[in-house]
């Protein structure tokens, strides 16, 4: 049996973590004879400097016929000037669209070697494990109409939709308690339902796929709320459900709890599991090229790709306790750093973790 993976590197800092994250696979690999198939594509500003486009015919076909996406990150000032309608997050944002990638799974997981690295107190992120379950293929991101249009008077005015339907609340809702019933059982849902339609039929969608799961627990929070929430009391949550806006700024910010935004992996799945893995963290233009980046959060989107896409959880787990046990050993790339850690560049992790695994 073979799995086909596609892998994008991206922008800024993606070759490089990639880099670290196939070194592991290919370990994994030639370890347990996995059949794993490695082809490239590109995306983002690497796509435009290529081909003129974000999101190339050739990446599409080569993702729709892929079993799962590893992705590095897009972006850079390089292509800050551009059309929008080309930039490189355009990118992104088309193949997550056209694979029909809604469910995006942000587990924010405290590593117990990092709590000092986390700017918040030891006690207050100890054990925390909050998993984000955000809506990736609709809401303000993808509503129409959008633009920037020229009143009568001759100012100008920038205008999105935010727009949800009842049937992509309730598959985004399913996927949060199917999460929850296999770890805490606890859903909030996060809205803004004081003040927008839109999440108060989110609200109300969330109240009816609950009564699904009658052993799990649903509890509703304003968006402003539940960011004050995070930095509060953070262990109080399980799993986070939310919007596509409201869950990029939410994942961002439970991402530092974690010590550094460095750490976090990211699943996006279609309905039938297929996905693409990418770390939260973007492309990180300036340290792009310095041998600084963290390439745990990608390792560990590999390890997610394992486990959601291939059926291959048990070397999803062995890949994730050979990060545990580096980080043990006091190994840290420069955002994760502490007293008396040892500092290492971004191959030097993935050559420690590989080296873990063989
Ligand atoms: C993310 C990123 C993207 C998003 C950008 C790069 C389009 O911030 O994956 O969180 O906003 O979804
Ligand atoms: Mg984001």
């Amino acid at each position: 049996m073979t799995h086909k993976i596609l892998i994008i590197n991206g922008d800024g800092i993606g070759p490089e973590i990639i880099a670290e994250a196939h070194k592991v696979l290919a370990v994994v690999n030639e370890k347990h004879q996995l059949g794993l198939e490695f082809d490239h594509a590109l995306l983002g500003g690497e796509a435009i400097d290529a081909t003129g486009k974000p999101f190339p015919d050739e990446t599409l076909a080569k993702s729709k016929e892929a079993d799962a996406i590893l992705f590095g990150a897009v972006g850079g000032p390089k292509w800050d000037k551009i059309d929008s309608a080309i930039r490189p997050e355009k990118g992104l944002l088309a193949i997550r669209s056209n694979l029909g990638l809604f469910a995006n799974l942000r587990p924010a997981i405290l590593y117990p070697q990092l709590a000092d690295a986390s700017s918040l107190k030891p006690e207050v992120v100890s054990g925390l494990d909050i998993l984000i379950v955000r809506e990736l293929t609709g809401g303000i991101y993808f509503g129409q109409p959008r633009g920037i249009r020229t009143l009568e008077n001759g100012e100008r005015e920038g205008f999105n939709t935010y727009v949800y339907r009842e049937s992509e609340i309730n598959r985004i809702g399913k996927v949060a308690f199917d999460m929850a019933m296999k770890r805490g059982k606890k859903v909030c849902s996060v809205d803004k339902s004081n003040v927008l339609e839109v999440t108060e039929l989110w609200r109300e969608r969330m109240e009816e796929v609950a009564n699904d799961y009658p052993e799990a627990e649903l509890s509703h929070m304003y968006v402003d709320n539940a960011a004050m929430q995070l930095v509060r009391e953070p262990k109080q949550f399980d799993v986070i459900v939310t919007g596509n806006m409201f869950g990029d700024i939410l994942s961002d910010q439970a991402s530092m709890l974690t010590g550094s935004i460095g750490m976090l992996p990211s699943a996006s799945l279609d309905e039938s599991g297929k996905g693409l893995y990418e770390p939260c963290h973007g492309s990180a233009p300036d340290i792009a090229g310095q041998n600084k980046a963290n390439p745990l959060a990608t390792i560990l989107s590999a390890a997610m790709m394992l486990r959601y896409s291939l059926n291959l959880g048990e070397v999803a787990d062995e890949i994730e306790q050979a990060v545990s046990l580096v980080l043990d050993e006091g190994y840290r790339t420069v955002d994760i750093l502490t007293d008396g850690c040892r500092e290492v560049g971004t191959l030097e992790m993935g050559d420690l973790v590989a080296g873990q695994l063989k």
